[in-house]
């Protein structure tokens, strides 16, 4: 595999899988193809910009004639795959924009792909990044198994299973060599704070609200984002073809338990009292179809390519806000403009 097409590699979990095959392969091409949404931002990827194996371009997946072009001029070997929309409470609000990218666009990369290979699959790869949430919302009990039937409850899950079907159809039907995997919440530098952990880190520094929806009894499985960069670099080089691995902590944490984790860290890291940042926590309307639990079991990527989690959570969580607080005019810039717009909308009833 020499020429690597990575989608969405402006945006959090992209970039640190640019950075990882930037640094680690020299010998590989790779171009990062990404329209650059709200969620995109190149300053992301400052520190690698200038390397010689690395090429940006702008454009949209759904964009059928630009992707031929892609694929004939820099001779595409391999594609991960990781341009899409990611956030659930956008998807409640905006579910056709969801449909879009993710499904349109997911079926247009694979059909670029498709048209370019031209049957001929030696050494080529098509690897897909997907999420667990396309497995449903799980009871206080149970794990996502790579066999777990796919329930998707909002119009976020419901696309990314949507585009996990189209590349399994593709396997099927056109033999594309293909593989998946489902990972769990990440969490880490770069992460837009529109998400949980960089939303909360952000309003502890603005000691502004900190809205937790419903009673805080959700749970969620959270992995750092470089584990799941090196996952991902594993499965791409040594996955079989046609196979899906599930990619998750064993790191169950209840919402509300974890914002008082952050809190506490938060206040020693600021040199605040114990206690300050948890006077923020404020309890919201929930969200609509809030999936209750999710849970991954990663033993066939432990037991078959020997991947594991390399940080616990109070590591990388430590790292995280160490992160935020060294980079605060990132924070600056992605906080400006749309974000304040979409915060009041979002959550306008609460505040
Ligand atoms: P993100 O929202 O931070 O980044 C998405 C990137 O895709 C952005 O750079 C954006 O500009 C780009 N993009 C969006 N629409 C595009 C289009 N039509 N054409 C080209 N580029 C487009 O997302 P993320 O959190 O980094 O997630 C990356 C992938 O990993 C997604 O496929 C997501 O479903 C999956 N995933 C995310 C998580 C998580 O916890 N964040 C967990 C499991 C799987
Ligand atoms: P999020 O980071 O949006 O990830 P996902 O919905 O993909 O799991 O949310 C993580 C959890 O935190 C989820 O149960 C919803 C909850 N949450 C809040 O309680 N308050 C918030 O402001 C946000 C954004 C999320």
């Amino acid at each position: 595999m020499k020429n690597i097409l990575v989608t969405g590699g402006a945006g959090f979990i992209g970039s640190h899988v640019v950075r990882r095959l930037v640094r680690q392969y020299p010998q590989y091409q790779i171009i990062n193809l990404d329209a650059l949404t709200y969620a995109g931002n190149l300053e992301n990827l400052s520190d690698i910009q200038d390397a010689t194996n690395y090429t940006f371009v702008k454009g949209n997946i759904c964009d059928a004639s630009h992707l031929d072009e892609i694929f004939s001029q820099y001779q595409i070997d391999a594609v991960v795959h990781l341009a899409a929309e990611s956030h659930v409470d956008r998807s409640i609000t905006d579910p056709l924009a969801f449909v879009q990218t993710n499904v349109i666009g997911t079926a247009s990369l694979l059909n670029a792909a498709k048209k370019y290979w031209n049957g001929n699959y030696t050494d080529k790869r098509f690897y897909h990044v997907s999420t667990d949430e396309v497995y449903g919302s799980l009871g206080e009990t149970g794990f996502f198994y790579e066999n777990t039937a796919y329930d998707p409850r909002s119009p976020y899950s419901a696309s990314k299973a949507g585009s996990d079907h189209l590349v399994r159809a593709f396997y099927h039907t056109y033999k594309m060599p293909v593989v998946i995997s489902n990972c769990s919440n990440n969490y880490g530098p770069n992460h837009f704070p529109e998400k949980l952990i960089p939303l909360s880190i952000n309003n502890i520094l603005q000691k502004k609200p900190l809205p937790v929806y419903g009673k805080g009894e959700n749970v969620r499985d959270w992995l750092y984002v470089l584990d799941h960069a090196h996952a991902i670099d594993v499965i791409l080089h040594k996955g079989v073809t046609g196979e899906t691995y599930n990619i998750g902590g064993h790191n169950e944490w209840k919402n509300i338990d974890l914002i008082r984790l952050l809190c506490k860290l938060m206040d020693e890291k600021l040199g605040q009292a114990p206690g300050t940042s948890e006077q923020l926590i404020t309890f919201v309307t929930d969200r609509a179809g809030h999936d209750l639990r999710y849970a991954i079991d990663a033993s066939k990527l432990k037991d078959e390519l020997g991947w594991l989690p390399s940080v616990t959570f109070e590591q990388g969580l430590s790292q995280t806000i160490d992160w935020f607080l060294e980079n605060k005019e990132w924070l600056d810039h992605v906080t400006s403009g749309d974000y304040q717009a979409y915060y009041e909308k979002q959550y306008a009833n609460n505040h």
